[in-house]
């Protein structure tokens, strides 16, 4: 994904994506002394909250911008740019917790596999993203809106069953512990600008080719079809739907059906 974060706008009007997220840390209930990696760590909020609970932390994400203003936030808390797909740790992390990230990334086996190779036998996996139907009611103004203007539609998201992603993650060694889908639509900030500024903070891709003259048009077209679906009590709604998923990373290599441990 390229890095066009806002991190400023982020931490500004967007809080809310670590905020309502932030009983992650309970479901992963970590212990003082233990490695653990906050995988898509964004601007470093529940990176900052594991740190306060003597955990020895280290805040991953593959934006340069969100990792600078992370530092900014948090001096003291490590944190490190690096591609969920492919990255590698010194030593073995106890446990790793993700927020709001993985639905960035299509190639889930990858980042599964690097979840897995960068935990100790048994380590903990709490992740909560995007499943399939999140944010539904947007992605089809969104894509509609673009494609009547005869737009290519380039969607940067991936929302997978819970089936499927729990699929993934055994296919890499884990054991599920449980996972939980759920509906959390957030109200957004601005009581008017609420849908346009989240359109500008999170869909960047869909309009990277779009001229800049037209954006303004196919915005407005898309706040007049959301109008009446997520527009109530004077505020601009987005339909989350989330995923939540704990696992444990295997105790003893993978074995193949015929027995011979895989590499
Ligand atoms: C989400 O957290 O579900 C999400 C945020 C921005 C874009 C797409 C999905």
């Amino acid at each position: 994904m390229a890095d066009n974060w806002d991190s400023s706008l982020y931490d500004d009007r967007h809080a809310f994506v670590w905020k309502t997220s932030a009983d992650l840390i309970d479901l992963l209930a970590p212990q003082p002394g233990e490695r653990i990696l906050d995988l898509g760590c964004g601007t470093g909020h529940l990176t900052a909250q594991l740190a306060a609970r003597g955990v020895e932390v280290t805040g991953l994400d593959s934006s340069l911008s969100m990792i600078a203003q992370a530092r900014q936030n948090y001096p003291k808390v490590k944190f490190t740019v690096a591609d969920a797909r492919d990255f590698r740790f010194p030593e073995p992390f106890d446990a790793v917790m993700s927020n709001a990230a993985l639905h960035w990334i299509a190639e889930a086996g990858l980042v599964a596999t690097s979840i897995a190779a960068a935990l100790k036998p048994g380590g903990r996996l709490v992740l909560e993203m995007g499943v399939l139907g999140n944010i539904a009611i947007i992605l089809e103004a969104l894509e509609g809106v673009l494609s009547q203007a005869g737009h290519k539609l380039t969607n940067p998201w991936y929302f997978p069953s819970a089936a499927e992603y729990a699929t993934v993650l055994e296919q890499a060694g884990f054991e599920i512990r449980s996972v939980a889908t759920f509906e959390r639509w957030h109200r957004l900030e601005h009581p008017e600008r609420g849908m346009r500024e989240w359109l500008e903070m999170f869909a960047g891709t869909w309009f990277a080719e779009v001229p800049l003259e037209e954006r303004e048009s196919l915005v407005r077209e898309i706040e007049i079809r959301l109008r009446p679906k997520l527009y109530c009590d004077r505020a601009w709604w987005a339909d989350y739907k989330r995923l939540r998923v704990i696992a444990s990373a295997a105790r003893l290599p993978l074995r193949t059906q015929s027995g011979i441990p895989t590499p």
